[in-house]
C-alpha cells in the first residue's frame, strides 16, 4: 500500500473562497479521510503549503486548519515563488483576486508545474486564452474551478435530462442572486469583498457569474439542446456607491446586476437573472427551471423537484377571487441517489488525480476561457443593445 504525497502551494487561501471552500472544505477534509483512495494499492494524500501576503492573517488560517486537523498549525510561506519552485512543491492552487491569475499561471508555467485555480481566468477574453497559450507552451497541466456541476441540484438535473424525462426541452430559466449589503450601516457590514464592485480591480458580476453560466449550460444541457450560440444581455450598476472593507466610501462602478438570454442551438431559450440587488422568496439563491413537453424540474442548490405533464394543474384566470391552487403542490422532489460530498471537495479529488495518474480532466484553462468569452460577449450585447454571436 503506498500514500503518495501531492504538494500543494495554496495561494489565496486568506481569502473567502480560498479558506471556506477549497482549504477547509476541500483539501481538510481529504487529509482527515486520509487522502484520496485510487486503489487498494494507492493512495494521494495533499501536502498544503499556505501562501500568501500577510503572515498574521495566513498564520491564523493555517492554526485553524491545523485544529481541524487535531494536529499543528499548517506550513506557510509569503514567498510564492521559492515554494513552487521548491522540489516538494507538485502543484499550484490559486484562489486569489482574478488580477492576480496571471501572475499565478504565469508562475506554474516558469517552473513547468501543474495549476488548479478559481475562475475567471482573467477579465478580458484575449487575456484568458494568451493564458491558455502560456500553459500550452509550457506543457503544463491545468484546471479551472467549476464547482456548480458538482452541486447536487445540478447533478439532478443532469440525470433527468440524461433520463429523458422532460420529453423536448422547451425553456431554461436561471435565478441568481440576493442581497449584498453596501456597508452603509455598520449593522448591516457587507458580506462580499470591496473588489467585487470595482472594475479595475476585475470586480462585476457578469465575469464572476457568467463564467459559471458557461460551463452549466454547455455540461449540463449541451448535449439536450445545443451550445449557446447567441445572447441579448442588459448589465447594470443598480447601487453605484459602497462602502469599503475600512468603512470608506467608493465608487462602485462595476456591474451588479445582469439580464440575459441565451440561445442554445437554434431554439431553446435559457433566460439567466443574476444580480446582488435582490431580495430572494425562491427556493434558493439559485434556482434553475426547465420546462419541457412530457414535464418540468425546479433546482436549487441541493434540492430537485419534478411536476410531470399528468401532475400538471390547469390554472384559471380570476383576479376576484384567492388562488384556490397551491402551485407548490403536485411537485415531486427527487430523492438523493447517493451522498453527495462537497462541490469543490469533488473537483479537487478529481484534479489530483488528473496530476498523480493522468486521469481525464476536461475543466482546463481553455474551458474557463469559454466562460470569460461569455462575460465579454455579455458586456458588448449590454453596451449595443444587439444580440451577440457567441464564440465557439
Ligand atoms: N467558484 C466560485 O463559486 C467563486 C465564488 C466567489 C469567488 N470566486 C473567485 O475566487 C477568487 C477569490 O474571490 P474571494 O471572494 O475569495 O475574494 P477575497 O477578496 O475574499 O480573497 C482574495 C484573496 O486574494 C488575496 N489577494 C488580494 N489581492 C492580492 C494581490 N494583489 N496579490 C495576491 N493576492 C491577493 C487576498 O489576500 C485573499 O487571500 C476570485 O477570482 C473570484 O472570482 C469564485
Amino acid at each position: 500500500m503506498e500514500t503518495r504525497t501531492i504538494g500543494i502551494v495554496m495561494n489565496g487561501v486568506t481569502g473567502r473562497m480560498g479558506a471556506n471552500q477549497h482549504l477547509l472544505r476541500s483539501i481538510v477534509p481529504i487529509m482527515a479521510q486520509g487522502g484520496v483512495r485510487v486503489s487498494p494499492e494507492l493512495t494521494l494524500l495533499p501536502a498544503p503549503v499556505l501562501a500568501g501576503r500577510n503572515e498574521e492573517k495566513l498564520m491564523a488560517v493555517a492554526k485553524q486548519a491545523g485544529d481541524a486537523l487535531g494536529g499543528t498549525p499548517l506550513p506557510i510561506t509569503t514567498d510564492l515563488e521559492q515554494a513552487v519552485r521548491s522540489p516538494s512543491c507538485d502543484m499550484l492552487f490559486d484562489a486569489s483576486i482574478t488580477q492576480f491569475r496571471a501572475r499565478a499561471i504565469e508562475l506554474a508555467a516558469s517552473i513547468g508545474k501543474p495549476i488548479y485555480c478559481e475562475k475567471p481566468t482573467a477579465t478580458t477574453s484575449a487575456e484568458a486564452m494568451r493564458l491558455v497559450r502560456v500553459a500550452d507552451d509550457a506543457n503544463i497541466k491545468t484546471g479551472v474551478v467549476f464547482d456548480k456541476l458538482w452541486l447536487p441540484g445540478i447533478r439532478k438535473l443532469k440525470a433527468l435530462i440524461d433520463a429523458n424525462f422532460f420529453g423536448r426541452i422547451l425553456s431554461i430559466r436561471g435565478e441568481f442572486g440576493y442581497w449584498v449589503f453596501t456597508g452603509e450601516s455598520p449593522d448591516q457590514p457587507a458580506q462580499r469583498p470591496s473588489w467585487n464592485y470595482r472594475a479595475a480591480d476585475g470586480g462585476g458580476i457578469a465575469a464572476d457569474m457568467f463564467c459559471h453560466w458557461r460551463y452549466v449550460l454547455d455540461h449540463t444541457f449541451g448535449s439536450a439542446c445545443g451550445p449557446i450560440t447567441k445572447l441579448a444581455a442588459w448589465v447594470n450598476t443598480d447601487l453605484p456607491r459602497r462602502f469599503d472593507e475600512s468603512g470608506n466610501p467608493y465608487d462602485a462602478d462595476a456591474d451588479d446586476s445582469a439580464y440575459a438570454m441565451f440561445l442554445l442551438g437554434d431554439r431553446v431559450m435559457a433566460q439567466f437573472n443574476s444580480s446582488w440587488c435582490t431580495r430572494v422568496r425562491r427556493d434558493d439563491l439559485l434556482t434553475i427551471q426547465i420546462d419541457g413537453t412530457h414535464g418540468s424540474a425546479v433546482a436549487g442548490l441541493r434540492e430537485c423537484w419534478t411536476q410531470s405533464l399528468a401532475d400538471t394543474p390547469r390554472p384559471v384566470w380570476n383576479p376576484d377571487i384567492t388562488q384556490p391552487i397551491d402551485f407548490f403542490a403536485n411537485w415531486d422532489k427527487v430523492e438523493d441517489g447517493i451522498a453527495y460530498d462537497n462541490a469543490f471537495k469533488v473537483q479537487w479529488e478529481l484534479f489530483l488525480r488528473h496530476i498523480a495518474l493522468g486521469e481525464p480532466f476536461p475543466w482546463t484553462l481553455r474551458e474557463g476561457a469559454r466562460g470569460v468569452e461569455l462575460a465579454e460577449a455579455a458586456l458588448v450585447a449590454s453596451s449595443r443593445c444587439e444580440w451577440v454571436e457567441v464564440p465557439q
